[in-house]
């Protein structure tokens, strides 16, 4: 069969757009591009694009100084539009599944049916009751969709695979951490403005909820606490943690509180998250916990979680089994995490799912 072209990744996120290419090698995967453009604040706002034009800029400034021909996309969406949900159904054929899907989905989605796109894929044929299967469905708004693949066409691309960012970063982390697939791992996605959990078992996605709380909320505690601007805070925030340095650093004592408390305030959200899906899953309980996201890179909070959670806390490093060119490496691996969406994106290619 001949090998479809990966797609493009484009991850449209608060605080920047990144884009990632890979091509397939013989042994894996070779970064051929990467790239991100920051956007102002109020650009993305509770994941509603308020500056659309902007954004197809930077879309088109992406494309342009990497001089990508591939026009194919794959892009992602999450938040409160999205609903993903492992459910129970009758024993049926997948073709029978997709013509009652509709039909069986309206029970578990608060939307109404017509406002949704509906995708569905079954992960267990059998499942713990007999004559039953578990499905995963997702359930994702018209309205959030259409707003995503807008500036994606809007700059001149194809939006081929239209994911969602907790699948994003699962796809990314079975790329490069193939071990963890037989055991129960939360992967654990800390943006600017959102953070998304998927507790994965055995490589199907058993849980995922996203959280309306991410990085930005640790700059608005030190610009909160120290009275200062909030690009004066994130400097403040990124400098305690940058390069890798974090012990050659002195953070100011108000800084590490402030961070402290937020770290603390996400790190409830994340136990309530595996509270409920422990209360509510016949799936063991994970044993790790991997960060992915720009705020990965937060010690407080990796420190926050280890100490809560009891688990051990890793930093996902998105590249670790894709070929890198050596003077790229540097960069790529201090800029690391943040790179999980764009590069889960990268290894879609259209009609693979
Ligand atoms: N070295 C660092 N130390 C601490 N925080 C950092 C560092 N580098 C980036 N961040 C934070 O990571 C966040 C950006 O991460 P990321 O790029 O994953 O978010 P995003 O995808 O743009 O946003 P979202 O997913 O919420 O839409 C910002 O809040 C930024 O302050
Ligand atoms: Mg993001």
């Amino acid at each position: 069969m001949a090998r479809e072209k990966l797609c493009v990744g484009i991850d449209l996120g608060a605080s920047s757009v990144k884009l990632c290419q890979l091509k397939r090698t013989k042994t894996g995967y070779a970064l051929l591009n990467f790239g991100l453009v920051p956007l102002p604040s109020e650009a993305v706002v509770d994941g509603a694009l308020m500056n659309s034009p902007r954004i197809v800029e930077a879309i088109q400034e992406l494309m342009a100084a990497h001089r990508i021909k591939n026009k194919h996309v794959a892009l992602s969406i999450s938040g409160h539009s999205v609903i993903i949900k492992k459910i129970p159904l009758p024993q049926m054929s997948a073709a029978e599944l997709q013509e009652s899907i509709q039909w069986e989905a309206e029970q578990f989605i608060p939307f109404d049916i017509q406002d949704v796109h509906i995708d569905v894929q079954i992960v267990n044929q059998q499942s713990a009751q007999q004559g039953q299967m578990d499905v995963v469905l997702v359930a994702a708004k018209k309205d959030l969709v259409n707003e995503y693949t807008s500036v994606i066409i809007e700059a001149g691309l194809e939006p081929v695979i239209c994911d969602v960012d907790a699948f994003a970063v699962q796809n990314m982390f079975e790329a490069n951490y193939e071990n963890a697939l037989d055991s129960t791992v939360a992967l654990v996605n800390v943006g600017a403005s959102k953070t998304n959990i998927n507790i994965i078992s055995g490589g199907i996605p058993s849980f995922t909820r996203d959280l309306t709380i991410g990085g930005n909320a640790f700059t608005e505690e030190i610009q909160k606490q120290m009275n200062l601007s909030f690009d004066e805070a994130e400097s403040l925030k990124i400098g305690g943690t940058a390069s890798g340095r974090d012990t050659d650093v002195v953070i100011p004592h108000d800084v590490q509180r402030a961070l402290q408390s937020v770290a603390e305030n996400v790190t409830s959200e994340v136990q309530r998250s595996i509270d409920f899906y422990a209360a509510t899953s016949a799936d063991p309980t994970p044993s790790e916990l991997y960060l992915t996201g720009g705020s990965a890179r937060l010690q407080a909070l990796a420190r926050a979680l280890e100490a809560r959670i009891n688990v051990p806390v890793h930093t996902v490093d998105p590249f670790r089994r894709i070929a890198l060119n050596p003077q790229d490496e540097g960069y790529l691996r201090s800029f690391g995490p943040a790179a999980g969406v764009a590069v889960g994106l990268a290894l879609r290619y259209a009609g693979d799912g």
